[in-house]
């Protein structure tokens, strides 16, 4: 069976309270409902992490080497700084997508650049909590 974690990284576990008017009302814990689900009806067991620290997110992406064939991957704001996380993403030789709630492109400057995207098989931005979905849709395919 083909195996995906859905990586959460920093203040989105603040999901639905907030920034709303960026990020939409719906909770991490819904997203994470909504993914496990759609991924039993694509035949993909999924699992979920969500942490506030970059060495976490490194160690969670270290040890998806044991046990994924690929990974959904939103960064949140390390994706703008994080030298560590993009040699994380590179270094485990697994086809990581970056997604983005929002459409980081319609933000801010300093949202428009990630570090991570280089080396991702692809990105998905702004189409809310479906962004996941397209995402895993994507890996899974
Ligand atoms: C985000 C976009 C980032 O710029 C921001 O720092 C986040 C959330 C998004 O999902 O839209 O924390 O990754």
């Amino acid at each position: 069976m083909t195996a995906i974690l859905v990586l959460h990284g920093p203040n989105l576990n603040l999901l639905g309270s907030r920034e709303p008017e960026v990020y939409g009302s719906i909770t991490l814990e819904e997203i994470d409902r909504r993914v496990i689900q759609a991924g039993q009806e694509m035949g993909a067991e999924v699992r979920t992490f969500q942490s506030n620290s970059e060495g976490a997110l490194i160690d969670a992406l270290h040890a998806a080497r044991e046990w994924a064939d690929g990974v959904v991957f939103n960064p949140g704001g390390y994706t703008h700084t994080s030298v560590a996380l993009r040699d994380a993403v590179a270094a485990i030789g697994l086809p990581v997508v970056e997604v983005h709630l929002s459409n980081v492109y319609a933000r801010e400057e300093f949202r428009h650049r990630s570090l991570i995207a280089p080396v991702c098989a692809g990105s998905i931005a702004g189409f809310g909590w479906r962004s996941y979905l397209l995402a895993l849709q994507a890996l899974v395919a």
